[in-house]
């Protein structure tokens, strides 16, 4: 599918259908009042009688009788703020109309003024397209649609452009993430990663595990003991030519299967567990982005890419590891393996001396629980950065929700035998213990923890996620790391 951007008269534009606005039922954008007017006042009729309801977000593909335009398609829309949020779903509703409807040419009036807004135009309409067929053997798209114009007053190219790499970094997660577990191993994984960065010119290293070992990263290690493969660390550097504002680490959870461990997951949890490294897939798809927008910030992604199986030489309950910082941890839980995998990640993340440290990661059940599919939980040492990160998801339509890291709740997670244990086995606030255990191994004052367990899978189509893997957390970063850039 090809999106183009185009300054002309909406309706000049041939094309098999012309989607447009309706806010509160029946109020039409420029473009949607053109089209009343070429149709005499009957696309507004028609809206009364089809009773177009925005509260359900409906759309409605009318036939007009005429030559151009053919076919109209209403996508109902709410003056929600940021307004480019809404901008992308009626976007990805209307491609979905148009797919479903068996067209080929579609055309957007939408009337989108700033950049940003025609930015999330063409995100929804691309993330409308996502398909993922690798072992699908008849590799038919279940669309048709080849081309798509989304018409401006000026013609807004960088808006194209970013959204372009925003999808495809998006898309790249979904594509990692859909990747069965037996083909998506941690060395396949770090291959990927290692040919991602030798294509965008990133600094790239995979420290394997006898240079782990040296580093002391025990705890990493540990998780990876029961699987046939162990795990890697893949570091990725992008810097850019001029001076940067800042460094920014992202480290991200990289289980490319977790089974739980010994501690094994029963059936219905286990299903869809290759999905456990969206985190390192997310903080890879991130720094890819960032090299292709050259941005003027420095940029670091630490992939924790290992694998959680019950095999003999498996953790134990009741094991105890060294981790990088020093600290023992006793291991009460196998399927608490995301902390251990994050716990050294963080420690070597701070040898770098960044400005920023966040970690990414599908943590916690309770997350799960408590948010639920499509909010995420942020939690951090310093209010500021925690809000800034929320804001970002707020203005990519990627809702994050503060949690605390509540001093009290540290309790839970001391051990009896070594410096702390890596589950309590007590079952309240799990994420919030998961965010404390994490916290036992910053130092650094700027850190930020994401926890996406919820929202990094779909289990039903669902808005511009689309089902499967969702890439939720991309556009919120990228949009962090922009900001950061321009400061
Ligand atoms: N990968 C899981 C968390 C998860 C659960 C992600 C559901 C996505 C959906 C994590 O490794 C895990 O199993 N956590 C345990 C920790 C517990 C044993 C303390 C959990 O949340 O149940
Ligand atoms: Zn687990
Ligand atoms: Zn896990």
């Amino acid at each position: 599918m090809k999106i183009t951007n185009s300054d002309r008269a909406p309706f000049t534009i041939s094309a098999d259908a012309h989607a447009v606005l309706v806010h509160d039922e029946h109020e039409l954008t420029r473009s949607g009042d053109k089209a009343n007017s070429l149709l005499k006042g009957n696309l507004k009729n028609e809206l009364k009688n089809t009773k177009f309801q925005i509260r359900k977000r409906n759309s409605f593909l009318f036939y007009t009788g005429l030559d151009s335009p053919s076919r109209i398609i209403c996508i109902a829309i709410k003056k929600e703020d940021p307004y480019s949020v809404a901008l992308r779903e009626a976007a990805f509703t209307a491609v979905r109309t148009a797919c479903s409807h068996g067209l080929t040419t579609l055309v957007l009036a939408f009337d989108s003024v700033k950049e940003s807004e025609t930015q999330a135009v063409a995100e929804g309409a691309w993330l409308a397209s996502y398909q993922y067929l690798r072992y699908k053997t008849s590799k038919e798209r279940n669309s048709g649609l080849t081309a798509v114009t989304i018409v401006t007053r000026k013609l807004q190219p960088d808006a194209l452009r970013i959204a372009d790499v925003n999808y495809r970094a998006v898309s790249l997660v979904k594509d990692l993430v859909n990747e069965p577990p037996d083909s998506l191993t941690p060395s396949t994984f770090a291959k990927e990663a290692e040919k991602i960065a030798q294509k965008n010119n990133l600094k790239s290293k995979t420290f394997l595990p006898n240079e782990l070992e040296k580093m002391g990263a025990f705890a990493f290690l540990s998780v990876g003991k029961g699987s046939k493969e162990q795990g890697c660390m893949v570091h990725l550097t992008y810097e850019p030519k001029k001076k940067s504002k800042s460094h920014i680490v992202l480290v991200g959870k990289g289980i490319t299967f977790d089974s739980g461990g010994l501690s094994l997951k029963p059936e219905k949890a286990m299903e869809h567990m290759k999905y456990d490294m969206t985190g390192a897939a997310t903080a890879l798809a991130c720094v890819r982005a960032v090299a292709e927008l050259q941005l003027p910030i420095k940029v670091t992604a630490l992939l924790m890419a290992t694998e959680n199986m019950p095999g003999g030489g498996a953790n134990r309950p009741g094991d105890v590891v060294r981790s990088m910082n020093g600290k023992t941890i006793e291991i009460t839980n196998t399927d608490a393996e995301g902390r251990l995998a994050l716990a050294d990640g963080l420690t070597y993340a701070q040898t770098l001396k960044p400005d920023y440290i966040i970690d990414i990661a599908t943590l916690t059940g309770a997350q799960v629980v408590g948010l639920g599919r499509l909010i995420g939980g942020v939690m951090g040492n310093d209010e500021g950065f925690v809000q800034e990160v929320a804001n970002a998801g707020k203005d990519s339509g990627e809702t994050l929700w503060p949690l605390p890291l509540f001093e009290p709740y540290r309790e839970m997670i001391k051990s009896d035998i070594a410096d702390i244990r890596n589950a309590s086995g007590i079952p309240e606030a799990g994420t919030i213990q998961a965010g404390l255990f994490l916290s036992e191994f910053v130092e650094h004052p700027r850190w930020v923890h994401l926890d996406i367990a919820g929202p990094a899978w779909q289990e039903r189509d669902s808005g511009v996620y689309g089902k499967a893997a969702s890439g939720f957390g991309v556009r919120c970063l990228l949009k962090l790391i922009t900001s950061k850039a321009q400061k």
